[in-house]
């Protein structure tokens, strides 16, 4: 089969990590048979160096007419005048929700996964990981206060800054049914994290969510605040199985669950429609202070590649494979910098992708 997929490498260490990814892409067509079609679109800084804004109608049309998106990162450090000195519309980040906006990814999957491997780079206590973890952070992507009206004004004399946090039901319904769906192929457990002892979106949130929940009587559902969260991911990550929660509290518990696997270079993340169709980048960011040096961790936008074949494309076994070696090369001791731990080997980005591709057969 053919694929064509909408590649954009961005900005920082992006480049870097999506020739990686592309590596193994190539790989698995060249084992499985599948042609990979590519098409390069710009998006944050080098956009706007390249057309004075993040993302252009065009590079967005480009995107939709293809089957999915391979995002490597996209931002830059704020030191940079050239990027952000200018209003916030117009900055390397605003080119990441308006492709989200424009794509209607209103659904982030965002795995959370222990390596044993990897359980030395762990900053929790042997005694609270337990046997690991393994969850998915169902995040809402399109909604809440990334995208509300928001305003700097002066009102009688003070300087005021307005956002607005809105969610109607029906953006509250697809997400849950998403997050429900997921729970319905893992473990079936849903918490769905609110702040409903403060916020009318939460409550409203809380109620669309038990809602849903009539529908999958096989799932149990828990609702935790949001703060009581960012604590039991830290005292007893192994509860979790799928959390479901609005914008804003998904990017910050992200990051948390993120870091107790050990390193943010590991987690690849998928954006969805309502359909197949996908947006699929790591879950770190540019990371411009060792972009370049051919030092970045690969894995997570290697994974999130997986996950491309897995969700938009349905090649599982392919996904498999590309999974499997990782795991492989982990077990053997091979390692960034960002993930080294003593007795390891200590590969470059390039060596790392060499090695995955090297044990998909
Ligand atoms: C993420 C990032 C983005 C977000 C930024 C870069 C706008 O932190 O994908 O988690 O907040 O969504
Ligand atoms: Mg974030």
């Amino acid at each position: 089969m053919n694929y064509s997929i909408a590649v954009i490498p961005g900005d920082g260490i992006g480049p870097e990590i999506i020739g990686e990814a592309k590596k193994i892409l190539e790989k698995v067509g060249s084992v499985f048979g599948h042609e990979f079609l590519y098409t390069e679109v710009l998006m944050g800084g080098v956009s706007i160096d390249a057309h004075g804004v993040p993302l252009t109608e065009e590079a967005l049309e480009t995107a939709k007419n293809s089957d999915s998106v391979l995002l490597g990162a996209v931002g830059g450090d704020v030191g940079n005048s050239r990027w952000y000195d200018v209003a916030p519309h117009l900055r390397p980040e605003a080119g990441l929700l308006a492709i989200r906006k424009g794509l209607n990814l209103f659904a982030n999957i965002r795995p959370a996964y222990l390596y044993k491997e990897l359980s030395e780079a762990c900053p929790l206590k042997k005694e609270i990981i337990g046997d690991g973890f393994d969850m998915v952070i169902m995040r809402e992507l399109t909604g809440g206060l990334y995208f509300g009206d928001r305003f700097t004004r002066e009102i009688d004399g003070v300087r005021t800054a307005v956002d607005t946090l809105t969610y109607n039901e029906n953006e509250i319904r697809r997400i849950a049914i998403k997050a429900f769906d997921i729970a319905m192929k893992r473990r079936k457990q849903v918490i769905s994290v609110d702040k409903a002892n403060v916020l009318d979106s939460s409550r409203l949130w809380r109620n669309v969510v038990e809602e849903v929940a009539k529908d999958y009587p096989e799932v149990t559902l828990t609702h935790m605040l949001v703060d009581n969260c960012a604590m039991q991911l830290v005292m007893n990550p192994g509860q979790f199985d799928v959390i479901l929660t609005e914008n804003m509290f998904g990017d910050i518990l992200s990051d948390e669950a993120s870091m107790i696997t050990g390193s943010i270079g590991m987690l690849s993340s998928a954006s969805m429609n309502e359909s197949k169709f996908g947006m699929y980048e790591p879950s770190h960011g540019s990371a411009p202070d060792i972009a370049g040096k051919n030092i970045a961790n690969p894995i997570a936008t290697i994974l999130s590649a997986a996950m491309m074949l897995r969700y938009s494309f349905d090649l599982d076994q392919e996904a498999d494979a590309v999974e499997g070696a990782v795991e492989k090369v982990l077990s053997e001791g091979w390692r960034t910098g960002d993930i080294m731990s003593k007795g390891c080997r200590q590969v470059s980005t390039t060596e790392m992708g060499d090695l995955i591709a090297g044990k998909i057969l």
